[in-house]
Formats: C-alpha cells, structure tokens, sequence
C-alpha cells in the first residue's frame, strides 16, 4: 500500500471534524444564540452555557444566594413561549403558578437556541461593584457591622429596604445581605452580617479587616419602602431583620420623618438590642417616631424595665386600628407569618404588608 494512504485518511478525518466544529459553532448548540430580554435589549451569547452566566457576561445580573448551585431558587426568569419542561433540580422552587407561566431558574437553564426572556426591570440597574472595608465593627457577640465604600462604580443606586449579594473568594459562594444603611449616603453601604458558624462566609466575613478589597452584586428584592405614600408606617424586626429597617428609618429620618412611625424590635436579651440607644434618640428628636425594643429573656443584670416577652404580643399590645397603614416586617419565616396574623386582626390591608423572610442557613 500507498505510504501516502494514511496520511490522506488521517487529513480527511481532521478536515471533517474541523468542519464539523464550525459547523456546530455556526449553526449548532455552540453557536451565537440571541436572547431578547423584556422585548427591548437583545444580546448575542454562545450556546449551551446556562442562561445565568450568559446574562452575566453581559453585565446583567439576577439575584443569587448559592453562586448557581441550585439551593436558594432566587435565579428565577420568565421564559416566553415555553415548551414547559421544567429540571427536577428547578422543581422545588417552583409554585404551580410559576410552572404555568414558564418561570425557570436561570442557574439550570441552557442557551440552545433564540429565546425571548422577562426578568424585572430592575434587575438591568444591578451591577458589580468593587468595594474597600471601611468599617468592621461587633454589634453583638455574634453579629458584625461591614461598612464597604464604593469604589467602582462609586455609588449605588437602592431603595431604603434592599439587598445586596456579596461575592466570596475561592469557594464561589455568593451570600445576599440587606442593605443597613442609608440610600443618601450612596458611596458606602453597610450590612449586619450574623456570623453563623454553618455558613460558608461567616470565616471570611470574619477574617475582613479595614482596606480589603471586596466585591458585591446589587441592588436587588421587591422589599422596599414606598416613599410616595403617606400612610403611617408600622416596622417590625427581630435579629439581623433590623437591617433593611435600619435602612428604612435612616431614609425616614433623612427626609424629615414625615410620616408617624412605629417600630418593634424583638431580641432576647440587652445585648442583643443594637443600636437601642440610637433609637430612643431618634424618638426623643421625632415625636411621632415610637420605638418599642422588647426582650423574650432579659437578663438579670440587663435591669430591663421595658416590654418583656414575644414580639407578638407586644404587637398585639401596643397596636390599634391599622386600616391606613402599612408594614414593613423582616425576621424568620415563621415570625414573619405570625406578625401578619396579628396585622390582620386588627385590620391592615394585604396590600399595605410588605415582609422579608430571611433564610435560616
Ligand atoms: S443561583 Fe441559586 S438557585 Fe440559581
């Protein structure tokens, strides 16, 4: 035989697949996918990445608390025209309703061909940030203040209530964090971050120190003040659920506190009452600003003379006809569900409740 023969096979074989790898790039799966999103923009992305990190090339970012490893379901996008083929990964975090509109969790769906999507506008104003510590302060034994100044862009644009996402080195771990801190004060933000020893970030919250470079996703969450009304305003918190309050009352104090404000604060013991005295100085300045801290255990040496025992029946207590207010609430999900019924028996409208459930991990 021909020495030549296997040289020409071998060739004709590496053409093909070399066509047919430009082939796949043009026209297959690997080619340039368009995703119209909201109807208006359109971007061009490779096919067969997951839709999450197609967005994200492109500088748009939807809210994550797992960095795509499918355990916070908040990725969510409405897929037009879906065939409604739904993972079993995106099954658990997804109501039937959510199933029946095409909503999908972006971490698990894959770019394969032109999609049309619908993800809140706002999520086109969240950006990455690259940020410095500023401030690392303790609040309680097991809750710390981070202040980070915005380095680029400069400031953030974000509504008194909102969360940020902030990115941890190495471990591709993502944790969202309420906003405390006051929108006016646009080049810094802070979070109160609660060290859990189970979380991946509790170590590197805790190994922050003042100049650290630190970069964060935001703004995001539907959970914010509506400053255009004019009802009063009820706010209720228990442990690092002050946050996004915090971020509320300074934004309130910052315009003049013009509306008549309650605000309960449930912690167990003294220690845990954080920025107390902060507060009963706010309401001594603002006469139709009530705080209302109450403790489920104080302690002996707390020498506490103020309310004493669950947060709801202090609610219940302290509360009158609510048909014209509305509530901010943010805690667990089991004090948020209680909080409400008690907002119920006294008449809010579902409308005027507003609530964060912060997640337990
Ligand atoms: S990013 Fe957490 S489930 Fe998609």
């Amino acid at each position: 035989m021909n020495i030549y023969v296997p040289i020409i096979l071998v060739s004709i074989l590496v053409f093909i697949a070399l066509l047919l790898i430009l082939a796949d790039k043009l026209f297959g799966i690997g080619g340039e996918k368009v995703i119209t999103i909201n109807d208006e923009t359109k971007i061009t992305v490779r096919g067969g990445i997951t839709l999450r990190n197609a967005l994200a090339q492109h500088k748009i970012f939807l809210p994550s608390a797992c960095g795509g490893k499918t355990t916070c379901g908040y990725c969510k996008f409405r897929l037009i025209d879906d065939s409604g083929l739904i993972k079993p990964t995106e099954e658990p975090f997804l109501s039937d309703e959510e199933k029946r509109k095409g909503i999908h969790l972006s971490c698990q769906f894959r770019v394969r061909e032109n999609i049309k999507i619908e993800i809140p506008n706002e999520y086109l104003n969240a950006q990455e940030y690259k940020t410095e510590v500023e401030l690392m302060k303790d609040l309680t034994c097991n809750a710390k203040l981070v202040r980070l100044k915005l380095i680029d862009p400069k400031t953030m644009n974000f509504k008194p209530g909102q969360y940020a996402e902030l990115k941890v080195p190495g471990i591709e771990v993502i944790r969202a964090y309420s906003i405390a801190s006051n929108p006016k004060e646009a080049n810094h933000i802070e979070f109160i971050v609660r060290l859990e020893p189970k979380a991946k970030s509790t170590g590197y919250v805790k190994s922050l120190k003042m100049g650290d470079k630190v970069h964060v996703i935001g703004p995001f969450g539907h959970f914010y003040l509506k400053e255009d009304s004019k009802k009063d305003i009820i706010c209720i918190a228990s442990g690092s659920g002050k946050a996004p309050i915090c971020s509320i009352l300074y934004y309130l104090k910052d315009t003049g506190m013009k509306r008549n404000v309650k605000f309960f604060y449930d912690a167990v013991s003294k220690a845990d009452l954080y920025y107390n005295d902060e507060f009963i100085e706010l309401a001594k300045q603002y006469p139709n600003f009530k705080y209302i801290p109450s403790l489920s255990s104080p302690l002996k040496e707390d020498e506490w003379k103020g309310e004493v025992g669950q947060i709801t029946d202090v609610l219940n207590k302290k509360t009158d006809d609510l048909t014209e207010t509305e509530a901010y609430i943010c805690g667990s999900p089991d004090m948020v569900n209680d909080c409400v019924n008690i907002l119920n028996d006294h008449k809010i409208q579902k409308e005027n409740v507003f609530s964060d459930k912060l997640s337990q991990d």
